[in-house]
């Protein structure tokens, strides 16, 4: 690898959604893939997987809190840091949150800090049929799109609540398929 090369940069944000554990299988698998991984977990994706967890299949820290000692500035040196950054599971709070510029964690902060004209964000949201069908959802969906995030296609097939329709997380490979896309040219 010349000296000046580097891995490519992925900022991986989990947020609330039973679908966690997929996230967990495509970061495995990108970070084997040669990609540097550095994760963001909102409170409620903590009860759903450990910070143990993402920091063993990253090895590197795991952020969760905004006003954690000695990470104060977490919120704009990992917009900096990165190359694409990808929400998965997306949650339907998270992204109605994002498309209203909500600042109050580190998800949105970090959102705000990054220059969406110049690196891509990503978003793969998991959700109930009736929360991704809501009028306030697809809106936002609408509206972050427009803002110039892409907004990937979720799954159909059986929802944790029972019910069956779109709202699924990607699975694990196609996260992997669409994240090597476009960072993979990048791997020297
Ligand atoms: C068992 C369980 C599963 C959940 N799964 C989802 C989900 O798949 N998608 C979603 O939008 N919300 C889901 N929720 C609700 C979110 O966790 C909740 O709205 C939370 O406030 C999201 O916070 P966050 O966006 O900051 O992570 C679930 C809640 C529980 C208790």
């Amino acid at each position: 690898m010349p000296a000046t090369a580097r891995k490519p940069r992925l900022l991986f944000f989990l947020t609330g959604s039973i679908s966690c554990y997929k996230a967990c299988f495509a970061i495995s698998r990108l970070a084997q893939a040669g990609i540097e991984i550095r994760t963001v977990v909102t409170p409620s994706a903590l009860q759903f997987i450990g910070k143990s967890t993402l920091e063993g299949l990253t090895g590197q820290p795991v952020a969760s809190d905004m006003w954690e000692l000695g990470r104060a500035m977490e919120h704009i040196n990992l917009a900096r840091w990165a190359d694409l950054a990808l929400v998965a599971p997306a949650t339907a709070n998270t992204l109605n949150r994002l498309s209203a510029g909500m600042a109050d964690d580190l998800v949105g902060s970090l959102f705000l800090a990054w220059e969406i004209q110049r690196k891509p964000w990503w978003v793969a949201p998991a959700m109930n049929v009736a929360m991704l069908n809501h009028p306030i959802t697809q809106a936002s969906l609408k509206k972050l799109s427009g803002l110039g995030v892409r907004v990937l296609p979720t799954g159909e097939g059986n929802l944790a609540c029972g019910e069956e329709g779109p709202g699924r997380l990607l699975e694990p490979d196609q996260l992997v398929m669409h994240v090597l896309a476009e960072l993979g040219p990048k791997i020297a």
